[in-house]
């Protein structure tokens, strides 16, 4: 099932601007690997995000070879920081290669290993986590990001409505988790949540 009617999709795509050099290169290697990127409409959003919000300390839960993270950087003021957190190493040697394109290489802390162990060591309070780990992991992470996001800070969270899989009556254990993650967003008293029918369905809720 089709999140966004395919047609309009495509009657955005055709009318957002042009990338720049290097977010096509990123999303030529996507497409070549299967990869799955978050997009240039969701990134264009996340790059909103960091201006809107000033944000100087973002986390990202899942950065696979950097694309996520670019789109963020470019929306921050030097100095700003991004922890990206991603378990393959040829994926960081991959980001950091386009980062430095980018010239954000001095704003991204590229860490290898389980996001929610490196999360884990810091307070934060960060401006905006990005999440987009594993499926089955998401509501692990809804319980180690909500603490560390400041006051009027931003958690995102990609795939929510998982090509509408979410209302399987027999869910597999992905879907599963989506499903509780979607639970814990809505019910939570810490922050107030919406779903951004953008793509795949984006998690967007604001610390309270
Ligand atoms: C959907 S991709 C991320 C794409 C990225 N956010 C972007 O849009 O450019 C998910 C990535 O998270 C990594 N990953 C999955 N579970 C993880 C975890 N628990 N900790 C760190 N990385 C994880 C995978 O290796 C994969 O590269």
């Amino acid at each position: 099932m089709y999140v966004t009617n395919p047609k309009i999709n495509e009657y955005i795509m055709k009318i957002m601007p042009e990338r720049d050099e290097v977010l096509k290169e990123m999303e030529a290697h996507a497409r070549r690997n299967h990869f799955p990127i978050i997009g240039p409409m969701c990134g264009t959003f996340l790059r909103q995000l960091a201006m809107a919000t000033d944000a100087r300390f973002v986390f990202e839960m899942g950065s696979g070879f950097g694309y996520s993270a670019y789109w963020f950087a470019g929306g921050m003021k030097p100095g700003g920081k991004i922890i990206c957190t991603e378990g393959s190493d040829k994926n960081r040697k991959l980001a950091v290669q386009y980062l430095k394109r980018g010239g954000f290489d001095s704003m991204v802390d590229f860490q290898v290993g389980y996001a929610q162990d490196i999360i884990k060591k810091y307070d934060g309070p960060f401006d905006i986590i990005l999440n987009d780990v594993d499926k089955e992991q998401y509501p692990e992470c809804f319980d180690l990001a909500i603490p560390r996001l400041r006051k009027g800070g931003i958690f995102i969270t990609d795939n929510v409505l998982w090509d509408g899989y979410i209302l399987d009556d027999n869910p597999d254990e992905e879907t599963r988790g989506i499903i509780e993650f979607n639970r814990k967003l809505f019910s939570s008293g810490e922050i107030l949540s919406s779903i951004i029918p953008i793509r795949d369905g984006l998690g967007f809720a604001v610390k309270l």
